[in-house]
């Protein structure tokens, strides 16, 4: 299981959290990864950047996350993890 805790912190919100809440959303549900992907709110880390939300994936903490860059993000990171955890 992949546990990823997307920034709901002011300076998170102003950068897109909620719409980077929703591809999250997206993505799992259009993957069937309800089961594997654990979506949830965190408050502020400290690590508020210039740009984009900052995103935790099973405690490793990743800032600068858009839309822009989400696909990208996705695949690296999250489908990265879940083969991780499969021991692809
Ligand atoms: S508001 Fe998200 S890390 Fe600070």
């Amino acid at each position: 299981m992949v546990m990823v805790q997307i920034c709901v912190g002011s300076s998170c919100h102003l950068k897109g959290s909620p719409e980077v809440v929703r591809l999250f959303e997206r993505y799992v549900s259009e993957n069937g990864l309800d089961d594997e992907v654990i979506l949830s709110g965190s408050f502020c880390s400290g690590k508020c950047n210039r740009s984009g939300v900052t995103v935790t994936v099973n405690d490793k903490v990743h800032t600068g996350v858009t839309p822009a860059n989400f696909k990208d993000f996705w695949n690296t990171e999250i489908i990265a993890a879940l083969r991780a955890e499969k021991g692809d």
